[in-house]
Formats: C-alpha cells, sequence, structure tokens
C-alpha cells in the first residue's frame, strides 16, 4: 500500500479510525510500540478492550512470528494507553506508509506521545547484552522514510524538523526514574537498517565510526511519522546482541529473545515508571 495523494490516505484513515472507534470508546493519549521480544509489557496494562489488526480497515498485518498483532487499549501508569502487540518492519516488504500508518491512526484517536522499544545490537564497546538505551537521536539508513510521498499540508509541514526527536523533557524523566529504581541505562544514538540480515564486522566497524551507539531494524520510521504529527517520543532499546568487529560471534534470533527476556523488567519499569510521572 502507497498513498497515491492526500484523499486516498484520508479516507483510508478515517476507515480504520471509525472501525476502531466502533470498537472501543477508550480515548488513549499514550502510543506504545513493543519490540522484538518485549510485548510482556502488555501484560501490565489494565485491559479496557483489544482489537486485532486484521479486522481494522486498511491496517497491515504482522508477519514475524515473535509478535503478536493486536492493539491493546488500557491503563499503565495510570495513563491511558493504546499499545501495538507486534509491529512492522520495513524488511517483511511493508510500505513506509504501511509502517507509519499506525502512528498517524493513533495520532487521530488522540495519542499525544509515542513510547517506542526495541531490540537492537550495540556498537558502544561499552554496552553489554541485556543492557539497556534511551535513544536520544537516531541515523537514518533505511534508504527510505514515511514521508516521501505526497503530504497533507492542511496538518503537517512537507519538511519534518528533526532537532530533537526524542523529546528531551521524556528522557529526563526516564533517567530519574532509573535513577531512582537502580537501573543502569545508558542513552545514545540508534541506527536503523533495513535488515533482514544482520550486519558484516565491517559494517558494524563503520557504524560505529559514523557515530552510533546501536543498529536496529525498526523505531524510526514510526518516530519520523510521530515527530511529523508532532508528538513528544520517547525510545528505549534493548541490547540484544553485542556488534563489536575484532569479537564478533554469530548470533541467532533465539539469543536476541533471550537477552530481550532479561532485559524486559528493567524496561518496564523504567516505562511505567515514566508514565506515571508525567
Ligand atoms: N543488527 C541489527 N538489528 C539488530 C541487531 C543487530 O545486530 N540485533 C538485534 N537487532
Amino acid at each position: 500500500m502507497k498513498f497515491d495523494n492526500v484523499e486516498e490516505f484520508r479516507a483510508k484513515r478515517s476507515a480504520a479510525v471509525s472501525y476502531i472507534q466502533s470498537e472501543t470508546d477508550f480515548q488513549p493519549e499514550y502510543l506504545l510500540i513493543l519490540g522484538t521480544g518485549l510485548g510482556q509489557l502488555a501484560e501490565e496494562i489494565d485491559i479496557s478492550d483489544t482489537i486485532e489488526y486484521d479486522d481494522i480497515p486498511n491496517f497491515p498485518v504482522s508477519t514475524v512470528e515473535s509478535h503478536h498483532g493486536r492493539l491493546i487499549f488500557g491503563h499503565l501508569g495510570n495513563k491511558p494507553v493504546m499499545a501495538m502487540q507486534g509491529r512492522f518492519h520495513y524488511y517483511e516488504g511493508y510500505t513506509m506508509q504501511q509502517i507509519a500508518f499506525p502512528v498517524r491512526v493513533a495520532k487521530a484517536l488522540g495519542v499525544q506521545t509515542l513510547v517506542v522499544s526495541n531490540a537492537c545490537g550495540g556498537l558502544n564497546p561499552n554496552y553489554r547484552r541485556g543492557d539497556i538505551m534511551l535513544i536520544n537521536d537516531h541515523i537514518n539508513f533505511l534508504g527510505d522514510n514515511p514521508l516521501i510521498g505526497p503530504n497533507d499540508n492542511e496538518l503537517e509541514p512537507r519538511f519534518a524538523d528533526m532537532s530533537e526527536p526524542y523529546t528531551e523533557r521524556l528522557i529526563e524523566t526516564a533517567e530519574n526514574v532509573a535513577l531512582d529504581l537502580s537501573i543502569k541505562m545508558h542513552k545514545g544514538v540508534y541506527l536503523a537498517v533495513s535488515g533482514p540480515m544482520l550486519e558484516t564486522r565491517s559494517e558494524y566497524r563503520y557504524m560505529r565510526q559514523l557515530g552510533a551507539d546501536v543498529v536496529g531494524m525498526s523505531t524510526v520510521p514510526e518516530v519520523i511519522a510521530a515527530v511529523h504529527m508532532g508528538l513528544d517520543v520517547l525510545g528505549i532499546s534493548v541490547i540484544t546482541d553485542e556488534c563489536f568487529p575484532d569479537a564478533l560471534e554469530p548470533v541467532s534470533i533465539d539469543d536476541v529473545l533471550e537477552a530481550a527476556a532479561m532485559a524486559e523488567p528493567k524496561m518496564t519499569q523504567v516505562i511505567i515508571g515514566v508514565l506515571e510521572r508525567l
């Protein structure tokens, strides 16, 4: 799915929004996107309603087995949230517009803030498998982005500003929460690639030299769309493998899921703590 014009996009978004509003009168203010192996946070939500992606008009359908495909509406940290259990990756063959679509629907439902998590590889030699990192900036190496194509100029600027994609106020809040809970948390730059193959030693070396602390295959498209619409953004990465070019070991999806499971309780506590404080 690629939108040919603004009218088509508006019609597709309206159909999705109307369907969701016909299924729930819950009014979310926060959109939570849960990354690979990080869906457990959904268990903490005091659930009001759930809607399967398959049932929502124009919604993409998730293909990765480690992801569920549903929207969860409910309260987390006393805040009204809409959580995407299962997200869409560029390597699955979705267009950037499709990946951004749920974020645009969320905005139309009243969401003001995106909280996004992901699994990633650690490039910074101080990072270890199972650590967590707040994202304070990103580098887009996907070779594509969700703003290419028609723009709804009445709602959003053609040239989105990217001087502070990750909201400083939310970063500070998250740092305070981690400090109070004695959770070690890094802060750094997320570099997005398309995947699905992991990187070569030379690619990891190059990415580190470019200034990235971690590398992953998601998050940046959703964040770009969110920033474009004026949403606040908080991003948290879980380091699932160490990408040190001179000591690189093969990595399997099981290793990634195991490390995500190790780190998930820390990430969950930080996200809930932030929501409670806002
Ligand atoms: N590279 C890219 N994406 C990833 C990695 C990685 O090493 N680990 C988890 N997601």
